[in-house]
């Protein structure tokens, strides 16, 4: 494990332009359940009642009440790996992380360039005015919660079925095209296009590393080498080595 940290740590010191690609599985420490993973939220909730637009045009209130139980959510703090990316920005050596996390983690850990590929879910917005607000600012006591102009409020994150926001979807492009690295954490790269970025930098010439105690579809034809630990753990130890390898 140790030399695969030392190799990361010296792709990260030589490259030109590092960038992240984030899943659910950089917050699985900070107690945010994946989806995928065995009593994953897709083991709990159906996505198909409860994760796409069409089941969200259907019945609100039941989608909701999902959002309303998904306490940690509102709870969560970021964890060492949020942390490490956060660092890794301020020393220079990563240039953005475009996130399919809808949770603010990266954000509350400090990291400033922050593409929110799939959304927000700490936001709400409402279908008819389209107003945007916290959701700490919205009363679930009654669901679904409704906008004062009469429209119902949905979360803010992308729900299956719903396009990509336009300006994340190119720019992610554009990063992934113009990276020579790029750190794929936490995803199993099963959901597209998010799961099309990696593939992107690699056709572009860049090194991809993966993050990720368990293989992944990216595993030995995309990604160059995966570091098959927990992201809480690895990143703080890429960061040691790299400043080890500076002293
Ligand atoms: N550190 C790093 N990786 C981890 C950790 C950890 N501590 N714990 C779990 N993982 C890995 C798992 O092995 C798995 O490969 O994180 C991955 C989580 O995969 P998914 O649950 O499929 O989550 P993600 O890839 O982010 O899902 C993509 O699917 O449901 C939609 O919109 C939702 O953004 C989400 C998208």
């Amino acid at each position: 494990m140790q030399d695969l940290i030392q190799q990361a740590a010296q792709a990260v010191r030589s490259a030109r332009r590092t960038i992240a690609l984030t899943g659910a599985g950089i917050s699985a420490e900070s107690g945010i359940p994946t989806f995928r993973d065995p009593g994953g939220l897709w083991d709990r909730y159906d996505p198909e009642e409860y994760a796409t637009i069409e089941a969200f045009q259907r019945n609100p209130g039941k989608v909701w009440t999902m959002m309303r139980d998904f306490t940690q959510l509102k709870t969560a703090k970021p964890n060492p790996g949020h942390f490490g990316l956060a660092q890794l920005e301020q020393m220079g050596l990563l240039h953005c992380i475009i996130t399919q996390n809808v949770d603010n983690l990266h954000q509350a850990a400090g990291s400033r360039d922050v593409i929110e590929f799939h959304g927000n879910m700490r936001q709400v917005v409402c279908l008819s005015c389209r107003k945007v607000l916290p959701l700490d600012e919205i009363s679930l006591a009654t669901l679904p919660p409704y906008c004062g102009c009469g429209g119902v409020f949905k979360p803010a994150g992308v729900f299956f079925g719903e396009p990509i926001p336009p300006h994340a979807l190119y720019r992610s492009q554009e990063e992934a095209q113009s990276c020579d690295l790029m750190l794929v954490i936490g995803t199993s790269a099963v959901v597209y296009p998010a799961a099309a970025m990696p593939r992107l930098a690699k056709e572009a010439g860049a090194r991809v590393i993966e993050i990720n105690p368990e293989h992944t579809d990216l595993t030995g034809w995309v990604s160059d080498f995966i570091i098959p630990e927990k992201a809480g753990i690895a990143i703080p130890q890429i960061i040691a080595a790299i400043k080890a390898m500076a002293s």
